[in-house]
């Protein structure tokens, strides 16, 4: 028996989808209430508090410790994007939850082991405004979290319906791991400069979009034309969600990203608006904080102006709104449905978004 029929979605779940559920009474950002509408209108905000419950449940653990720190990270939420593109991926097919489930709830898993690997890493203090693993206890704990959900991870792809699951997710799992220690080194040349941006955010943003999608397909019983037309559409879907990651932290604002802005300035990654930024025209601000190993508040702040000036930041959406324009496109092969339009709207939400 799929272990969503055991349980009901309870008030726990549903408080972690805050975001998923548009009260009427209750002060959402407005992009989030967008996402939450655009799941409302395709009919998958229950199968998604479905996902949330599994996730709460499956974090539970023999030990106190990591089941504090398990639930901490799955109640600090997050948009549920990947798990709600295998839901829609499953929609445009032969669609059972139980079928699908257990693919959506990986998806989310991988993602959650790779962030609180990743904050590790970065030495991150907050995410999604809340303290991270590593803060809240301490470097053990998070590396021990990480394998913890990447565990689960693989416990929720057994489950699932076909094993081309399981090798969308290893795939993806590798190319991660490789895309995080593929620095982008060089600012110039241009061509050099993109090439490595692509093959990074490629690597640690794209392939599980598009991972996610090809395994709600495959759920969905889908045919190989249509597993292919979903994996490209969640490629070029979670590219043009780093971008805007990347566009974010120059001009996001703090307490609506829920982290610092400026951090990739700060930490000297370089992302795809400074990569334009530069190859508009040389500046003296810009040069010196790149050349700098620890830049100073005013530094950031001036670079910041500076790639934005210098038109960075509108040319890095520019290549955003393309890809997502391909996105789109990708999914001509399907015929009109809610499902169908939810992706639409989800390409759009992408580049619209400001969290
Ligand atoms: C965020 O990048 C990083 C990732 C999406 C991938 C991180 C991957 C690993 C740490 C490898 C381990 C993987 C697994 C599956 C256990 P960022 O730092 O640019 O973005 P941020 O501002 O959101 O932190
Ligand atoms: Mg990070």
């Amino acid at each position: 028996m799929a272990v969503y029929r055991t349980h009901t979605t309870g008030p726990e779940a549903e408080h972690a989808l805050g975001l998923l559920v548009p009260h009427g009474t209750q002060q959402l950002p407005s992009q989030t209430a967008g996402v939450a509408g655009i799941f409302h209108m395709a009919g998958i905000t229950d199968d998604l508090l479905a996902v949330e419950q599994l996730l709460l449940e499956r974090s539970r653990s023999r030990s106190a410790l990591i089941s504090a720190a398990s639930a901490h990270t799955v109640r600090s939420g997050g948009k549920r994007l990947r798990a709600a593109l295998a839901l829609l991926a499953a929609r445009l097919g032969n669609y059972r939850l139980e079928w699908v489930i257990h693919p959506a709830a990986s998806a989310e898993l991988i993602h959650a082991a790779s962030l609180v690997h990743d904050d590790l890493v970065d030495q991150a203090a907050r995410r999604r405004g809340r303290v991270t693993v590593h803060t809240r206890w301490d470097n053990d704990v998070a590396l021990m979290v990480g394998d913890y959900f990447f565990a689960l991870a693989a416990g929720e792809m057994a489950l699932s319906p076909d094993p081309r699951i399981i090798t969308f997710y290893a795939q993806a799992v590798q190319t991660i791991v490789e895309g995080e220690l593929s620095p982008v080194t060089h600012i110039t040349p241009l061509e050099t400069a993109l090439a490595q941006y692509y093959y990074k955010t490629g690597a640690k943003t794209a392939v599980l979009f598009e991972a996610a999608c090809k395994a709600g397909m495959v759920a969905g019983q889908g045919s190989e034309a249509e597993i292919t037309a979903l994996g490209r559409y969640g490629h070029d879907l979670g590219t043009a969600f780093q971008i805007v990651d990347d566009v974010l932290d120059f001009v996001g604002d703090e307490h609506t990203l829920g982290k610092p802005a400026g951090n990739d300035l700060r930490q000297g990654t370089i992302t795809l608006p400074l990569i334009y930024a530069v190859a508009a025209g040389s500046s003296p601000e810009l040069h010196a904080i790149i050349e700098q190993s620890q830049p100073d508040e005013t530094t950031v702040r001036q670079a910041i102006e500076e790639v934005i000036a210098l038109g960075g930041v509108n040319r890095a959406m520019e290549e955003a709104r393309r890809l997502i324009v391909r996105a789109i496109d990708h999914l001509a092969i399907f015929p009109p449905s809610a499902a169908h339009r939810a992706l639409i709207d989800l390409a759009h939400f992408v580049i619209e978004r400001d969290i």
